[in-house]
């Protein structure tokens, strides 16, 4: 094989050689293709380098250089006639519009719900959050499911995520859910709160009266014990407080029908609030938010 550099034969060859490898007047042999003419060794080495270096040197070529430029022009149009019939995934289900309920998205293609610290660290949104939404929508997916949107500054993994927890936040949504939109994509906002489950406390969790040793607010959560992923310790909601993340996430998923939102998702998974009632190996409680699935599940 020969090597495919610049400095080697192949530039030599196009300028001053035939494609068989020979001088441009050197006699010519009985040069074949192994297409329809016997093989030879002048166009076996490398003869597709040689067909792509050699320019106008090929209206001067052997017979085996003509069959193999046929050879290649007879790829390009089957080639051809694939995309002139449509683009085969084209007619595939996930190209289909997908119906719910109340919502029809033109394919179904979601993307995943994917958090980032593109925001502002006191919860309000910035102009990359609409642009990250944007670029998604652009490249054609249905629908969009934003990132962990916490209904309450408590219930942040991490600051610098975009909030809904307050009626002044509801243009900003707006703007994502217009810049989505003029883009035929539908957006679907996830509720969330974190639970005990959080990568960093968050100043806002900072707690003034904790007594000596513990530094700050313990997260709402089913439980007091410490979440195993980060080592945060959580404190169980009371019945009353129950009530109060309930209240959260009814004003959450106002704040974002009134946005203009295509949907809300609850963000069950992943370890976060709601996950911390449902799973029995993290839910000791004894009231009736604790013990059977039904009592884990109420809320
Ligand atoms: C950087 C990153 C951020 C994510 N943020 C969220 C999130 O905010 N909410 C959520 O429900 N899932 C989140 N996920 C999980 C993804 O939505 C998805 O379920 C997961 O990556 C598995 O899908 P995959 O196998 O296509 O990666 C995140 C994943 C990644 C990698």
């Amino acid at each position: 094989m020969m090597p495919f550099n610049g400095a080697g034969p192949v530039r030599q060859n196009s300028a001053k050689r035939r494609l068989d490898g020979q001088p441009l007047g050197a006699p010519r042999s009985s040069a074949a293709c192994g297409h329809c003419c016997a093989p030879s060794v002048a166009v076996a080495t490398t003869p597709e380098i040689r067909l792509w270096a050699s320019g106008p040197d090929l209206l001067r070529g052997t017979k085996a250089e003509a069959c193999l430029l046929l050879m290649v022009i007879k790829v390009l149009s089957n080639e051809a006639k694939i995309l002139a019939k449509g683009y085969p995934m084209a007619r595939d289900i996930l190209f289909e519009p997908i119906r719910f309920r109340n919502l029809e998205v033109r394919n179904r293609l979601f993307r995943s719900s994917i958090s980032g610290r593109i925001d502002n660290y006191d919860g309000s949104g910035t102009r990359a959050r609409i642009n990250f939404e944007r670029r998604f929508a652009r490249g054609g997916v249905g629908a969009i499911i934003s990132s962990h949107v916490p209904v309450h500054i408590s219930g942040r993994i991490l600051p610098n995520y975009a909030t809904i927890d307050r009626d002044d936040r509801i243009d900003f949504w707006h703007d994502v859910v217009e810049a989505v939109h003029a883009e035929n994509c539908k957006y679907i906002l996830q509720l969330s709160m974190s639970g005990r489950q959080q990568d960093l406390p968050g100043v806002e969790n900072i707690d003034p009266q904790a007594p000596p040793g513990s530094f700050y607010r313990r997260p709402l959560s089913s439980t007091d014990s410490r979440d195993s992923f980060h080592g945060i310790a959580g404190r169980a909601a009371s019945r009353t407080e129950i009530k109060q993340l309930v209240q959260w996430f009814v004003d959450g998923a106002e704040r974002a029908r009134r946005a203009g939102v295509d949907g809300i998702e609850l963000h069950s998974a992943n370890g976060y609030l709601f996950t911390q009632f449902l799973s029995s190996a993290i839910n000791d409680r004894t009231d009736e938010y604790g013990g059977s699935l039904k009592g884990r599940g109420s809320p």
